[in-house]
């Protein structure tokens, strides 16, 4: 009797020990986790801290067109929900180290130009213009730092109304002007960073239709850019060729005169429909190996003689996206 009672304490022991130890094993992996994820991104923020321009002394020699940028693919829908393509904030994504943001716009049921996945039934982030207020709030406390931005028009809006959001949000001010001497069609003509701080104009904004000169600060993307195909499901990003603008393929003269964006960002199918590919997206966004950014840069850098100005990520924390950029401006030595 007693030592069955004994038996049956020992085993209740043993059982809560397992339990308890297995407790502390799943809370440390999933520190271990968490730390893998967000440490590299604080070390960002520190580094990151304000010195020469965009992070680097020796940017602000470098022209705007010769500098690569990890893009934020979606930048705005930031969540868990398969319509998300982020897990951190416009200002996370900034503190961290990202200076070319794309949004999608939409213009939802009442009337607002928003930020919305594919259609405001889906999945709306919330105006357009505050999305700017918030950009033009981190430009105002960030004074060495160029951004990138490049909206959609997915609803065919004109672009005088995109000039009143941009008036209106404050952020209009720092909008980069081409001038006279700026030829869309020559890479060379485009200042340096240093040039785009001085003059207080960084931020460059593109729209990918629908822009025209009555509005000179909201440059048309196509006319400077060039870009991959999107909504890609093969893992792999098997090529590097010109999607769009269409028939800038036939003209490779012409088109290695612009900057070019690639696409790096992974969907795949749920319910005939194509989804982000959260689950791989460690691997999409590694710097070197099979499918990752190194390897796709690898190739385009052999068939178009220079780095991509910009990679649009999901996701962007998961990898090393950030090494992949300082590698392709020369701050890292040989990771690709
Ligand atoms: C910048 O110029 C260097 C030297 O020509 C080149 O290797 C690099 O690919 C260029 N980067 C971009 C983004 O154009
Ligand atoms: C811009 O550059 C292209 C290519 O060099 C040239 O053909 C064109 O005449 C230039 N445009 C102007 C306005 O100088
Ligand atoms: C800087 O501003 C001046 C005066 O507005 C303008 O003439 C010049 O072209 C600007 N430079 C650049 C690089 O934008
Ligand atoms: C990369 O892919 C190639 C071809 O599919 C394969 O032979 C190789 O083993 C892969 N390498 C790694 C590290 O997975």
């Amino acid at each position: 009797m007693r030592i069955q009672k004994t038996e049956v304490r020992l085993k209740i022991i043993f059982n809560y020990t397992i339990l308890f130890l297995a407790c502390i094993i799943i809370s440390v992996i999933t520190t271990i986790n968490l730390m893998e994820e967000i440490a590299p991104m604080l070390n960002r923020i520190h580094t990151q801290a304000q010195v020469g321009c965009n992070g680097h002394v020796e940017l602000c020699d470098r022209r705007y067109s010769n500098i690569t940028q990890i893009a934020t693919h979606d930048s705005a829908f930031v969540g868990i929900l398969p319509t998300d393509d982020q897990d951190v904030d416009v200002v996370a994504q900034l503190d961290a180290g990202v200076r070319f943001l794309q949004a999608q716009t939409h213009r939802n049921v009442f009337g607002t130009l928003s930020l919305c996945h594919t259609s405001c039934y889906l999945k709306d982030a919330g105006s357009v213009e505050s999305y700017l207020q918030v950009v033009k709030g981190w430009l105002d406390t960030h004074p060495n730092e160029v951004l990138t931005l490049l909206l959609t028009n997915g609803d065919n809006v004109r672009v005088s109304e995109f000039d009143h959001i941009f008036t209106a949000s404050g952020i209009q001010p720092y909008a980069y002007i081409p001038g006279p001497s700026h030829n869309a069609s020559v890479l060379d003509s485009w200042p340096t960073l240093g040039e785009l701080i001085g003059n207080g104009t960084r931020l460059v904004a593109f729209l990918d239709y629908g822009a025209l000169d009555t509005v000179p600060y909201i440059l048309p993307e196509f006319l400077y850019f060039w870009e991959t195909p999107f909504d890609m499901t093969d893992p792999s990003f098997p090529q590097c060729i010109i999607d769009r603008p269409g028939g800038l393929a036939e003209d490779p003269a012409l088109a290695y005169q612009r900057m070019y964006i690639i696409n790096h960002y992974l969907d795949t199918e749920m319910l005939g429909m194509d989804i982000p590919d959260r689950r791989d997206a460690r691997k999409t966004n590694a710097a070197t190996g099979n499918d990752s950014i190194g390897a796709q840069v690898s190739l385009c850098q052999k068939e178009h003689g220079r780095a991509p100005k910009g990679i649009l990520l999901d996701y962007f924390e998961k990898g090393n996206v950030l090494e992949v950029q300082d590698a392709l401006n020369g701050f890292w030595n040989s990771i690709l």
